[in-house]
């Protein structure tokens, strides 16, 4: 369904000395249709970097994405813009992806509307059913945004994300500014919309035990790079490389150190300077992705 290959974005930063910070390095994953991939790492590390290119709301420096087959990156903008609508992205903070002047129903037609797929006498019906399908009752409509909790709110933006029928989902952390209580309810409803309507997810968070509870497989991400991947189970059962152990470690076995900026991305191992297993080879070498079982694939000399 997704396929991701060697995804590369560097920015050029800096006023007076231009240099390149590499944001997102050579990273390649493929998720299959109506599954989820779990993307977990630091603040950071690229893992927003990572759904906006695939959406191509930045650019990548190199690269491949193929959604359904349909290689994006060779796209023109009009062709990118037919296929938008497919693909959607949800984050973080739902006040800001809704429109305050806008009531809950107008929002959730502006989709309907802009891409004309169901006819103007039909449009009050379809938000209605929309409306339900997301939890919400038929009297928030009539709301604005501020009048409803950010649970709510999130009800919304997935209302107006189903309002396209899509096929992948590009969730940003889509509950971390949300109460641990309404954060169930929401990942809760995002599974049981995914079984209804079979969506392909990519779950961004940097919340282990959210990630857990959501995907069929997890990438793990370090300054740019993905150092394992693999089915959710393998990964929690049989972590193989020593910052994904660190994360997992119910007491956090203590990592040395500050994380780099991708503006200084450490020789060999770009982990190695706070990694507990390190070896010589680690600061000189960077390790490439090993296959340690099927599907299961780990960047670490010492694999
Ligand atoms: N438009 C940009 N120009 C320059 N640098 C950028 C740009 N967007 C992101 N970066 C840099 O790329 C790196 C990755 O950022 P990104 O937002 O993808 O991280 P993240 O993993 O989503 O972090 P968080 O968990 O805090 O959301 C950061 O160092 C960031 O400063
Ligand atoms: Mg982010």
């Amino acid at each position: 369904m997704l396929e991701v290959e060697g995804l590369t974005k560097q920015f050029s930063s800096g006023i007076m000395k231009k240099r390149n910070v590499s944001a997102v390095d050579c990273v390649s994953f493929h998720i299959k249709k109506g599954k989820t991939l779990g993307l977990v790492g630091e603040s950071g590390c690229g893992k927003t970097t990572i759904g906006r290119l695939i959406l191509r709301l930045v650019e990548p420096t190199s690269g491949k994405v193929v959604f359904d087959g349909i290689d994006l990156l060779s796209l023109k903008r009009s062709e990118l813009r037919k296929i938008r609508p497919r693909m959607q992205m949800i984050f973080q903070d739902p006040d800001s992806s809704l429109n305050p002047r806008l009531k809950i129903g107008t929002s959730i037609a502006e989709p309907l509307r802009l891409h004309g797929t169901v006819p103007k006498d039909e449009r009050a019906q379809k938000i209605m059913e929309l409306v339900e399908t997301v939890g919400l009752n038929p009297e928030h409509v009539n709301r604005y945004p501020y009048q409803l909790s950010g649970g709510q709110n999130q009800r919304v933006v997935l209302a107006r994300i189903l309002a396209l029928n899509p096929d992948l989902i590009i969730a940003d952390e889509p509950t971390s500014s949300l109460d641990v209580s309404v954060q169930a309810q929401i990942l809760n409803l995002m599974r049981d919309l995914q079984k209804k309507f079979n969506h392909t997810y990519l779950f961004i968070s940097h919340d282990l035990e959210v990630v857990k509870i959501m995907s069929d497989q997890i990438a793990v991400m370090y300054l740019g790079k993905l150092v394992e991947v693999g089915e959710t189970t393998d990964v929690y059962n049989n972590a193989k490389h020593p910052y994904t152990q660190a994360l997992l470690s119910s007491r956090r076995i203590l990592l040395k150190g500050e994380t780099p900026g991708p503006a200084d991305i450490p020789t060999g191992c770009r982990f190695h300077p706070r990694c507990p297993q390190k070896q010589d080879k680690c600061a000189i070498e960077e390790p490439e992705p090993v296959e340690v079982e099927k599907g299961h694939y780990v960047a670490c000399h010492l694999v």
